[in-house]
């Protein structure tokens, strides 16, 4: 199943659509940021992150490859990770043991798709956002498993 695609004319909009999809994860969940360059992935974590209300602001981590954010009054902590640099690497992907970090937090994955579904059984958000000729964002969402539920019921979902 896949989503109508949303418009995201400005980076607060893309820290809205974020936001709003913050305050539904939970302890579990994985979400797969996709698209280009620029696309606003880190963006839209930025809003994942206010809405979720944890601690430390999202930066767009070229030294770090996974960044633990304390959980704030929610209490889920949100584990944001750029795998870009890991290029398809598996096993650099294995040694951030995100599988444990998923028993207690939210793991939001640029970069992810085609490596970090592994991480779960079936049930995975990927949104796709790409960047239009205009400049405009579009945001999709392809849910999978329990998630085609979770969107069908959001408002997130646009
Ligand atoms: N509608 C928009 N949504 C998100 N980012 C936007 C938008 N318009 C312009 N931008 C800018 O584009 C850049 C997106 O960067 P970033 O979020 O780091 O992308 P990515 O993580 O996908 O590489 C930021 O500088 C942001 O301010
Ligand atoms: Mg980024």
């Amino acid at each position: 199943m896949t989503q109508e695609s949303v418009e995201l004319p400005t980076p607060d909009d893309a820290m809205a659509f974020g936001r709003a999809l913050g305050k539904v994860l939970r302890a579990g969940d994985l979400v797969l940021l996709a698209g280009p360059l620029g696309a606003g992935k880190t963006t839209m974590t930025r809003g994942i992150a206010d809405g979720m209300g944890v601690e430390g602001r999202v930066s767009s981590p070229t030294f770090v490859l996974a960044r633990v954010h304390p959980a704030g009054e929610s209490g889920v902590p949100l584990v944001h990770v750029d795998a870009y640099r890991l290029g398809g690497d598996l096993a650099q992907l294995d040694d951030l043991d995100l599988d444990t970090e998923l028993e207690r937090a939210a793991v939001v994955v640029e970069w992810g798709e085609g490596m970090a579904e592994r991480l779960v059984d079936d049930d995975y958000l990927v949104v796709r956002l790409d960047r239009r000729a205009d400049d405009v964002r579009v945001v999709r969402l392809e849910p999978h498993g329990e998630w085609r539920a979770r969107v069908a019921a959001a408002s997130f979902a646009g």
